[in-house]
C-alpha cells in the first residue's frame, strides 16, 4: 500500500518534493496538489498524474489523501498544520512550524489535545548523511567532549529571508534546530549580532550558549553571492568532526585549484530530503512520528524569537520554554 500525499505549495519546494516522491519514494505518491497559482498546481500535477484540488481545505478533508505536505509560505503552516490534526491525518511542514512561538504552541496543544503525534517538520538536514554521521561520531565518542560548535550558512541571495528577523526565523532556524538536535542539548541563551546597522542586517553572527556549556558560532550571510555554503565543525577535547562539501571533483585550471561551489539547497541537501520524505512516508503509514516533531518546532521559534530580540537588545538573551507535554519523548533521537 502506498501513502497517498496531498501537496499544499507548488513552488520551488513543493514542486521539488513532488518530483522527489514521483522518482525516488515507492512507499508514497503524489494524489492531490493545492497552490494559489492554479497554472503552476496544474503544471506540477499533471506529469505525476496528480488531481488539483480547489482549496487547502478541500485538499486537506479528501477522501483521496491519506497524508499532506505543506509547502505553502511560512504564514500558512500553523493554521494548515492545526487542520491537518482536525482531520485526523499526518502531515510533513516545511520549517518553520509558525511564524511566532505562540502559533507554534498552538500546533502543540492541538496535537497534545489529539492525543497522538501527527506532525512532522522538515528539518531535513537531520537527514543528511554528513549531519548524521557527525552525530554518530560525537555519541560514540570519537572526538571526546564538545566544546565548541563553528556553524556557517550562506546563500547566493535570498527572496524569502527578506528581512532583518527573517534571516533569524526562515534562515538560522535550520542551525537553531541543528544544534541541539547534534548534541544531544538545548540552547539556554543566544546573541545575535551584525556588521550593518542599517536596512537588511545580513551577514548575521549568533553566539549561541548550551545548557552543557558548549558554546556554538553560527554565521548566516543570506546575500553571499557566490554560492550555497554550509559548514559545520565540532571541536571536542580529542579531536574536531566537520562537514566535507559534498562534490565529486575538483577542478585545477587558470592557476587555479579547487571545487565548484553550488548554488542551491535543493541539490546540496537533495539525499536529505529524499531521507526525510522515504522516512516520512514509511512512518505514516504506520501511525508513528520519529522525525522532528511539532514540539521541535516550537522550540526552534522560541530560540529564533530570542535571537531576534537580541538582534534589537544588542544583548545575550535567555531561551525560556514551556514545560514539555509528555507527549513527545525527551530527545528526538531520528
Ligand atoms: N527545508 C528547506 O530547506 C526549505 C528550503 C526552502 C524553503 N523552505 C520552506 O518551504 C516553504 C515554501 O518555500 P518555497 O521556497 O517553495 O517558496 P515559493 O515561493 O517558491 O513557493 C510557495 C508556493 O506556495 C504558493 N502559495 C502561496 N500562498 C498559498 C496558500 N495560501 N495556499 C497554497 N499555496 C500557496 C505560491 O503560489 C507558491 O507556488 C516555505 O515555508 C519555506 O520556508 C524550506
Amino acid at each position: 500500500m502506498s501513502l497517498r500525499v496531498g501537496v499544499i505549495g507548488a513552488g520551488a519546494m513543493g514542486a521539488d518534493h513532488i518530483r522527489t516522491i514521483a522518482t525516488s519514494i515507492p512507499a508514497a505518491r503524489v494524489a492531490e496538489v493545492y497552490d494559489f497559482d492554479v497554472d503552476r498546481a496544474y503544471a506540477i500535477a499533471q506529469p505525476v498524474f496528480a488531481n488539483v484540488a480547489t482549496s487547502a481545505e478541500a485538499l486537506i478533508d479528501s477522501s483521496a489523501v491519506d497524508a499532506v505536505l505543506i509547502c505553502s509560505p511560512d504564514d500558512t503552516h500553523a493554521a494548515l498544520v492545526r487542520a491537518c490534526i482536525a482531520a485526523g491525518k499526518h502531515v510533513l511542514c516545511e520549517k518553520p512550524l509558525a511564524v511566532t512561538a505562540d502559533d507554534s504552541m498552538s500546533v502543540v496543544e492541538a496535537e497534545v489535545a489529539a492525543g497522538r503525534q501527527m506532525v512532522q517538520l522538515g528539518f531535513m538536514r537531520r537527514y543528511d548523511p554528513g549531519y548524521r554521521e557527525m552525530r554518530k561520531t560525537l555519541r560514540d565518542g570519537q572526538i571526546g567532549t564538545a566544546r565548541l560548535v563553528h556553524c556557517l550558512h550562506r546563500n547566493v541571495s535570498s527572496q524569502t529571508s527578506s528581512t532583518s528577523e527573517g534571516i533569524v526565523t526562515g534562515s538560522m532556524v535550520h542551525e537553531l534546530d541543528i544544534v541541539g538536535w547534534l548534541l544531544d542539548d538545548e540552547v539556554d541563551s543566544i546573541r545575535v549580532e551584525s556588521p550593518v546597522a542599517e536596512g537588511l542586517r545580513d551577514p548575521q553572527l549568533a553566539t549561541i550558549w548550551m545548557r552543557s556549556g558548549v558554546i556554538v558560532s553560527a554565521e548566516v550571510f543570506v546575500n553571499a553571492a557566490y554560492g550555497y555554503d554550509v559548514r559545520c565543525e565540532v571541536v571536542g577535547t580529542s579531536g574536531t568532526v566537520s562537514l566535507v562539501p559534498p562534490t565529486p571533483t575538483s577542478i585545477r585550471r587558470a592557476g587555479m585549484d579547487g571545487v565548484h561551489v553550488r548554488d542551491d539547497f535543493i541539490g546540496r541537501f537533495a539525499d536529505a530530503y529524499r531521507l526525510e520524505l522515504g522516512a516520512w512516508a514509511e512512518d505514516a503509514l504506520n501511525g508513528v512520528v520519529h522525525g522532528p516533531s511539532a514540539w521541535d518546532g516550537y522550540v526552534a521559534n522560541v530560540i529564533a524569537e530570542a535571537g531576534v530580540a537580541s538582534l534589537t537588545s544588542g544583548v545575550r538573551e535567555p531561551v525560556t520554554l514551556a514545560p514539555r507535554p509528555t507527549l513527545y519523548s525527551p530527545i528526538e533521537y531520528s
